[in-house]
């Protein structure tokens, strides 16, 4: 394809998510979230009582959910099988969901083309663990967030908070620190920067900041 792709992989909490939005609404570009993909099976899941050690049936979850981003209002929202499941897929449990189901590798390729349909003109935002290394390795520019994992559980709990969920900052930093563990291990498509990305330490860097080093990135359009 040749409708040009960021890719912006990095741990939770590394800011990916509102740094990509940000890009997304400043080129005009669509936005993947993949990591909501692997949340919004988690949840269907959830409330389907499939089993998370049940590797069959989470593969038919993956294919059959419905997922759709709807970007019509002010503040993206997300419909699991036509239900607003938003703030539910925000919880830790559903990332602590999304990290096991995310280590099945048929799962990884049963999401692997819902994926690569968002690659339309004029451009393509995916944040995830795996974009740069798997689902567009011909991406144009590839870009690897990290901070300190302090700051990490800080933001995600001044997000969390902010939505109203009551979490401790000792928990959240526990289960952030797991979840990265899960995923930079898993056998199939690990956390790690492609061998082409820029890798940007975020850690004290205002949110402006970033965007700016990032669009710095792009070829002059
Ligand atoms: O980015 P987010 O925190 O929403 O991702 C939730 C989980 O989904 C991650 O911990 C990871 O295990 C999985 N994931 C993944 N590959 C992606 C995006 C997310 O394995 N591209």
């Amino acid at each position: 394809s040749t409708v040009p792709v960021l890719t912006i992989d990095g741990p939770s909490g590394s800011g990916k998510g509102t740094i990509s939005r940000l890009i997304a609404r400043r080129l005009g570009w669509h936005y993947l979230d993949s990591g909501a993909l692997y949340r919004a099976i988690g949840v269907a899941a959830g409330w389907s009582d499939v089993d998370l050690a049940d590797p069959a049936a989470l593969v038919r979850c993956a294919f059959d959910t419905r997922i759709e981003f709807d970007e019509s209002g002010e503040e993206l929202r997300i419909l699991v099988n036509g239900m607003d499941a938003t703030d539910e897929l925000r919880t830790e449990t559903a990332g602590a969901a999304a990290s096991a189901i995310a280590a099945i590798p048929e799962v990884r390729s049963a999401l692997k083309e819902r994926q690569r349909a968002f690659r339309q003109p004029p451009g393509l935002v995916a944040d995830g663990r795996d974009m740069g290394t798997v689902i567009f390795p011909d991406a144009s520019c590839k870009v690897f967030l990290t901070a300190s994992a302090e700051e990490r559980a800080e933001r995600r709990y001044k997000q969390l908070k902010d939505k109203g969920v009551s979490v401790t900052l000792e928990s959240l930093l526990r289960e952030i620190l797991a979840r990265d563990a899960r995923d930079a291990q898993r056998a199939v498509a690990p956390l790690r920067p492609a061998e082409d990305a820029v890798c940007i330490d975020t850690t004290g860097m205002s949110i402006d900041a970033v965007v700016e080093r990032v669009l710095a990135l792009l070829p002059a359009r």
